[in-house]
């Protein structure tokens, strides 16, 4: 499908650290240029402390607050004890969409065995998707390749609009 067919998605980028501050998001400035080079928008961009209800209300912020059609979540989603953002997805999430998680750790499978250390979800908050992606810049622009194509009708599904 080439980017003329697409309509315009918007996103919102909830980055989980502890220790790095927004200038220092890497990542989640890496995020912001590859949706940026599919012809869409972000329209928050956020860091916040690995804490549930921070990224809880991150998450909401993002998806009721501006109304994007798609959060990724960047980082936290490991195995460490201040790894929470999966849990911090299902307080605020009402659907899982699995084959979104288990496409991200398939495609990372050929990259890395240590995509079997993610425990990232992918959710629906009403008309809203939430993704899981991991922190490092590396893993979350080879997470970002495997779902990127599948976002358009994602989202148009959400909207009623069917196939
Ligand atoms: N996926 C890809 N494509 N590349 C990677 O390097 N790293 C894995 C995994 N998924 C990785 C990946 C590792 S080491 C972890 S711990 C989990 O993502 C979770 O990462 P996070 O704790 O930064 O969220």
């Amino acid at each position: 499908m080439g980017k003329a067919d697409m309509r315009p998605i918007m996103f919102g980028i909830v980055t989980c650290s502890d220790t790095r501050e927004l200038t220092e998001d890497d990542a989640g400035f890496a995020l912001e240029r590859k949706i940026a080079d599919a012809g869409w928008t972000c329209a928050s961009h956020v860091i916040v402390k690995d804490d549930v209800d921070r990224i809880a209300e991150a998450i909401v912020e993002a998806a009721d607050g501006h109304g994007v059609d798609v959060v990724l979540t960047c980082g936290g989603s490991g195995l460490s004890p201040r790894d929470v953002t999966p849990e911090a997805t299902r307080k605020v999430c009402d659907r899982e969409v699995p084959g979104i998680a288990e496409g991200m750790r398939a495609h990372s499978l050929q990259i890395t065995p240590f995509a079997m250390l993610s425990r990232a979800v992918c959710m629906q908050r009403g008309t809203c998707i939430v993704i899981n992606l991991p922190g490092s810049t590396k893993a979350a622009t080879e997470n970002w390749e495997a779902v990127e194509g599948v976002l358009p009708h994602a989202v148009s599904m959400m909207a009623r609009e069917g196939h």
